[in-house]
């Protein structure tokens, strides 16, 4: 791994001198010295202009634009230019265009508009990772290298003929021979049995139902050919420069089909994209949710922002601008939970092109706007908070996630379409976050001995190792909370005989014969008040305390919410799917009864996460009420907007940040 960390916390936007005439590039940098930037991308979508022609390059533009950025101080995380094809391969080469599964092309006038298993794209590709990086590895401006651009974004599933090829290979690294390919994918199923490599494609539209082994390896296939580039240019740079490399993940959107659990170690930076869900009124429990995924993925290191809004995106059905404040307290909630930098997408908004209307640090209308006076704002915070990065955010409880179970889970032809991965796991991080519990979302293969709760959302997938890790912890005095339809396949979508939920039985101690989904919108009530909807099972206790059951619906009387004392620790178990209330009321009684402690106490919407260096630890506070909130807390107020005299008084959608000076309490 190559340090990459700057003096302080890295602040910026990608930027994209090329859709302006040189003119702008002078007040450009002087309004980035006003807001305090002090890290952009450069050059995510320049390929066409860095190489009008096979193998003419034109670097002149860059090499000016460069300069001025070293001369006003701004350093460089510059791109490798690779997110986006130009033209003239997809003329020269149609066969490097994707295809969906229908055989539809995907054709160029997007963006991403190549297969990910190409070896055209890929040579090409990489000759121009080898022309950028040749050229600006000595360049003074440039601090990190930032392959491609939000890699499988567009274009992450492609079912071409290169793409068949490619997956016969893959598969045959993985099952070794077609024996193992025709167990693994059950082929003595619906006369699936494959006799010869050549038979297997990946999963085209088909009459009905295709296999969902063949579904999911094809899913895990896809995410490796992406991260092969992601590889391949990274080898590039590895021979040619010496500065520390890094890729925009896609935690926190929606974004299912990337493995990123497995990608972290191919980057020296975990970097992460997020964007509000506009719609959602509790969307920043979504961005403290991403961040901490990110923070997870990069195995709890402080990690980079690398792109947000300042307001409004393009992309939404109703692009909802960002109030007044909220730009702030977006970017310090990522801040609290360990980004050491916060880039946005973009500096300047485009004139032209299908983003015209996606906000920027400097707006259509100028710097004389509340966005750019909040841009200069947060950079004032950003400086004030040097003293943050490197540090480590404190957290008990971990949840576990896992891209693979969640591809499973919502494979087609299963018990209820209402069954969402990402349901159970916002629910249950949303209670946490009300209690003013940090979670790590964490890999289930992680070591969990240091969290005092792990929870697993609807495990569905699970392999023997981590369902086994799992007792482990238990057994050895932790607390842990499972969700319905979790532990049920393998790696290879097997169901695990002998009853649900299969690998986790024995440590819940109970058995399940049969699943008895809800109709759509049928609710339906516990004996303790709660009530419950999309799923319940016939559960029988085997070992397990029963602490509430089905009042009515198709299981009366059948328990619902369960605990088995394991070893030194206990297991819960909830086979339904409570409402929030209930929701709320549970994870209150597991973060008292397993030892968690909230950052601080504060008033519920008051966001409060604390990182945590040797000698210091600094506590966020992010009041997203609308009244005023007083904190029983000690310290030195360092952004300069609240008062702390014996207690903290943060106004109504302000941040503070305190040094605590000695650091709090940690184990
Ligand atoms: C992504 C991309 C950017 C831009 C933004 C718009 O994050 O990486 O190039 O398209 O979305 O929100």
């Amino acid at each position: 791994m190559r340090s990459w960390q700057g003096d302080g916390i890295f602040y910026g936007a990608d930027y994209n001198p090329e859709q302006w005439p040189e003119q702008t590039w002078a007040e450009d940098v002087e309004l980035m010295r006003r807001a305090g930037v002090n890290l952009v991308s450069v050059g995510i979508f320049s390929w066409a202009l860095l190489e009008p022609a096979p193998g003419r390059f034109e670097f002149g533009w860059l090499d000016r634009a460069l300069d001025l950025l070293h001369d006003g101080g701004v350093r460089v995380d510059l791109a490798t230019a690779t997110a986006s094809p130009p033209p003239w391969l997809a003329r020269a080469h149609p066969e490097t265009l994707p295809r969906r599964a229908d055989g539809a092309i995907l054709w160029p006038g997007g963006r991403q508009a190549y297969c990910p298993s190409s070896p055209i794209f890929r040579e090409r590709s990489l000759a121009l990772v080898e022309a950028v990086a040749g050229r600006y590895a000595e360049h003074p401006a440039v601090v990190m290298w930032h392959v491609s651009n939000e890699l499988g974004c567009h274009n992450v599933h492609c079912y071409c003929d290169v793409s068949a090829e490619a997956f016969r290979r893959w598969l045959r690294e993985r099952h070794g021979d077609l024996d193992g390919l025709n167990d693994a994918w059950g082929t003595a199923f619906w006369s699936q049995r494959y006799g010869d490599w050549a038979e297997i494609n990946p999963p085209r539209t088909a009459p009905t139902f295709a296999n969902p082994t063949q579904q999911l390896d094809f899913l895990r296939f896809s995410s490796d050919e992406q991260r092969a580039q992601l590889r391949a240019e990274r080898e590039v740079l590895g021979r040619l420069v010496r500065q520390p490399v890094t890729t925009n993940f896609m935690i926190g959107t929606g974004i299912k089909y990337l493995d990123y659990h497995s990608w972290a170690s191919d980057v020296d930076v975990v970097a992460n994209d997020h964007y509000l869900t506009a719609a959602d009124p509790q969307a920043h429990v979504g961005l403290a949710l991403s961040a901490d995924h990110t923070r997870g993925v990069a195995g709890g290191d402080p990690w980079l922002l690398m792109e947000h809004s300042t307001s409004a995106v393009n992309w939404q059905p109703r692009n909802v601008a960002k109030t007044p404040g909220q730009l702030r307290r977006n970017s310090l909630a990522h801040v609290a939970r360990g980004a050491d930098g916060v880039l946005f997408f973009q500096w300047r908004a485009s004139r032209a092109g299908a983003e015209k209307f996606h906000s920027a640090l400097v707006p259509h209308a100028g710097p004389e706007t509340k966005v750019f006076r909040e841009v200069c704002q947060l950079g004032a915070d950003l400086k004030a908070l040097a003293e943050v990065r490197g540090s480590r955010v404190d957290a008990e409880v971990a949840i576990l996630f896992d891209f693979e179970a969640w591809w499973g889970i919502e494979l087609d032809s299963h018990p209820s379409v209402d069954v969402h991965y990402i349901d159970r796991l916002a629910a249950m991080y949303g209670a946490l976050w009300r209690a003013g519990v940090t979670a790590d979302i964490v890999h289930p293969s992680t070591d969990l001995s240091g969290y005092r709760l792990v929870v697993a959302p609807t495990l569905y997938l699970v392999r023997d190792a981590d369902a086994d890790a799992l007792r482990r912890y238990v057994e050895q005095g932790g607390t842990a909370l499972v969700t319905y339809f979790s532990g049920i396949v393998d790696e290879h979508d097997h169901i695990r005989l002998g009853g649900y939920p299969g690998a986790f039985r024995e440590l819940l101690g109970v058995r399940t014969e049969e699943f008895f989904p809800l109709r759509e919108g049928e609710r339906i009530n516990l004996d303790d008040g709660s009530t419950v909807d999309v799923w319940t099972e016939w559960l029988h206790p085997a070992g397990a305390e029963v602490l509430a059951s089905y009042a009515d619906g198709p299981l009366p009387g059948v328990a619902a919410l369960t605990r088995n004392q394991v070893g030194a620790g206990t297991a819960w178990y909830v086979g339904t799917r409570l409402d929030d209330a209930a929701t709320d009321r549970l994870v209150a009684r597991l973060v008292t009864e397993s030892g968690v402690r909230p950052a601080a106490a504060a008033p519920t919407g008051v966001e409060v996460v604390r990182r945590r260096a040797d000698d210091h630890s600094w506590l966020f506070v992010i009041n997203h009420t609308d009244a005023d909130a007083r904190l029983a807390v000690t310290g030195t107020e360092l952004l300069g907007g609240a008062r702390c005299d014996g207690e903290l008084v943060v106004s109504a959608g302000e941040v503070a940040v305190l040094r605590e000076q000695p650091a709090a309490e940690a184990d």
